[in-house]
């Protein structure tokens, strides 16, 4: 018998895997595919490096910015690509190195939960049935794809995420439908690479959820650097390599592509792994259709026993989300005290220059009715950020509440936001104020001084 019995090797599974192991529970993880899960294989990990290639091409191209001269840069896709893999291959074995070193037995079958008797919650994985106290669902979630007549017709034009990191060619041409987060790191990545990128989104601005202001300052930079934005455009069909939209006045246009790169969102992997034979309530939206398993903010689900954790909940589809709530998830069925909390979940989107957020955005504080202030500075306030993006543009922002000046969110764009929104994070995660950040020491020079500048502009 298991304590634990976890469907899924994700950010969301193995991690829980690996902190369930070192508590001392006999944990079995149950993974069809690659450890790792989308985000190592076919998400954040690939995508990162690919982009990390594009950057140092693009420093290369821009040299002369600080001085430096490179002769006739270039580049070669396949190596650019073999070494994705090669990095890939490296973290999924480190995966696998940390599940052995927390006694994590790891089945590499496709597993479907049978129901629960006397013995516990059975499931079924390559022929043997496991019986265990406790099941932490982590299927994760796939694109999206929306049935656009002449979608099928189309073949191997159509790329999502996931095929267009196997490409072992450059595109001459991309067509983007959705400028959300995967959509706009693909467009950065081949953009740099010298592929002409057109993206067409249906509403007003890029990346959605993101602060006004900011989307709207990197769409411009994008555009500098030729990438076409078409703006409250609904896709209506695909004819061939063509992607048919309407346009804001109804007038019906096309725009073609060597691929069309199909970025419209994800979709929770709720089938074909027996969830029914539990009983697990499903999330419903306001059309009433299943989006999610729905969880507690101790991840459990209706169902003792059975918890739920990352994107096969329907809601902040991040890798980092994922392993904090099969974190609470364990220190739950450890006895624990834990409860799952969004406020500061931060958001990344890592275009060059980067973007990063976390807690309220303007928009979001208006329409939650919450009486806040907005305090800003140009990142070039920040001494490191001149001396390293010649000619770069940034901006960061910090949403306080406005009587106690809280900290509720902090938005950012250019080099490295990335890595200094943790700040925030942890700024906001601990209720700080402005007045208390003011009186952090951030070393000097570090572009997240930035931070700490915007603080004292109150
Ligand atoms: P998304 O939800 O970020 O963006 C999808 C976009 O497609 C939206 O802007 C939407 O308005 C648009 N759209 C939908 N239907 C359309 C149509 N018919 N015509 C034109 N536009 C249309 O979804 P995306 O980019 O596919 O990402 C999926 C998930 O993966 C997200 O939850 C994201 O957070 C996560 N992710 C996170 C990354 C990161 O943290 N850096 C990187 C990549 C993905």
């Amino acid at each position: 018998m298991y304590d634990l019995a976890i469907i899924g090797g994700g950010p969301g599974g193995y991690v829980a895997a690996e902190r369930a192991g070192a508590a001392g529970l006999k944990v079995v993880l149950f993974e069809r595919k690659s450890l790792g899960g989308v985000c190592l294989n076919e998400g954040c990990i690939p995508t990162k490096t690919l982009l990390y290639s594009a950057k140092v091409y693009n420093y290369a191209m821009t040299g002369d910015h600080y001085g430096v001269y490179v002769n006739d840069p270039s580049f070669k896709y396949d190596e650019i690509v073999a070494r994705k893999n090669k990095v890939v291959k490296k973290l999924v074995g480190g995966v696998k190195a940390a599940m052995k070193s927390n006694k994590v037995e790891v089945v590499a079958e496709s597993a479907t939960i049978q129901g629960r008797d006397s013995e516990g919650i059975k499931i079924e994985a390559g022929g043997n049935v496991y019986a265990a106290k406790n099941l932490l669902i982590c299927t994760g979630s796939e694109a999206a794809v929306p049935p656009f007549p002449g979608l099928k017709e189309a073949g191997d034009v159509i790329v999502t995420n996931r095929e267009i990191l196997e490409m072992t060619e450059r595109p001459e041409e991309l067509v983007v439908i959705g400028g959300g987060v995967i959509g706009m790191e693909f467009a950065a990545f081949f953009s740099t690479l010298g592929t002409k990128v057109t993206v067409v989104e249906m509403l007003p601005k890029i990346l959605g959820p993101l602060d006004d202001e900011i989307s709207d300052m990197l769409q411009k930079q994008y555009e500098k650097k030729g990438v076409q934005f078409c703006l409250r455009c609904k896709v209506t069909g695909i004819e061939g390599n063509t992607v048919v939209y309407e346009d804001p006045e109804g007038k019906v246009c096309r725009v073609s592509g060597d691929k069309i790169l199909v970025s419209v969102g994800r979709r929770a992997n709720l089938q074909g792994f027996g969830l029914d034979n539990i009983g697990v309530e499903l999330a419903l939206n306001p059309a009433g259709r299943p989006y999610g398993i729905k969880v507690d903010e101790k991840m459990k689900t209706n169902v003792p026993g059975v918890y739920a954790a990352g994107d096969v909940t329907g809601f902040s589809m991040l890798a980092h989300t994922a392993s904090r709530e099969g974190e609470v998830a364990v220190n739950n069925i450890l006895g624990k005290e834990d409860r799952m909390r969004y406020n500061a979940i931060p958001g990344v989107v890592y275009t060059n220059p980067e973007v990063a957020g976390v807690g309220l955005t303007e928009a979001e504080a208006k329409a939650k009715g919450v009486d806040y202030k907005v305090v800003k500075l140009p990142m070039a306030y920040a001494g490191r950020f001149v001396a390293e993006n010649e000619r770069g543009e940034g901006i960061c922002k910090v949403i306080v509440g406005a009587k106690y000046h809280e900290v509720l969110g902090v938005h950012m764009l250019g080099n490295p936001c990335s890595e200094i929104i943790s700040a925030a994070c942890v700024a906001i995660e601990t209720e700080m104020t402005l007045e208390q950040l003011q009186e952090v020491v951030f070393p000097h020079p570090t572009v997240s001084e930035i931070i700490k500048e915007t603080s004292f502009t109150i």
